[in-house]
């Protein structure tokens, strides 16, 4: 007999597929998934994959997310693969986007700048990719983050 790794498939929502390996965690602070969510949440880590080695899956039921806020994901997860659940069938399978610019999600490192400050600012980075890395720009003033994931809030 085949040994199989089985999840569930979901009747109606979200899968996020092809997330790199331990970003699962990530990927829900980003979509705000937290102790206040109401949705159906289930989520494996390093799981073997075919392209990826191992790869982090995320399945929200019950919820299909904008496209726009999945598009946030690419920051951590650029090789994810969206798929919206309808009736147990894959309805909609796309690919994440790098936006160009991200508003809210990373804080900026340098303590001096204006989003760190008391001005009412909220951070906003463009981002864009250095040789196969997300690369995040502050939009105030001017400073580089290479390991986005460390400063996501
Ligand atoms: N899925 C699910 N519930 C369903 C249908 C699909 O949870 N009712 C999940 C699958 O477990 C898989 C993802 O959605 O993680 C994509 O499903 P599918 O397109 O059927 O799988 P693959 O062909 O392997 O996808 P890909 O080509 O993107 O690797
Ligand atoms: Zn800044």
């Amino acid at each position: 007999m085949e040994k199989k790794l089985v999840i569930s498939k979901i009747k109606e929502g979200t899968v996020i597929d092809h997330i790199n390996a331990g970003k699962a965690l990530l990927v829900l602070k980003i979509l705000g998934i937290g102790p206040e969510s109401r949705e159906r949440v289930s989520m494996v880590m390093n799981v073997p994959s075919g392209k990826m080695g191992k790869k982090d899956i995320v399945k929200v039921e019950g919820k299909f997310i904008g496209e726009e806020e999945l598009n946030k994901i690419a920051l951590i997860a650029p090789k994810a693969t969206i798929n919206l659940i309808k009736d147990y069938e894959v309805q909609k399978k796309f690919k994440v986007t790098l936006p160009e610019m991200i508003e809210g999600i990373l804080r900026c490192p340098n303590g001096n700048c204006i989003t760190n400050s008391r001005e009412p600012i909220a951070p906003k980075f463009r981002v864009f990719l250095e040789r196969d890395n997300v690369v995040a720009k502050c939009y105030y003033c001017g400073r580089k983050i290479k390991e986005v994931d460390r400063f996501i809030v």
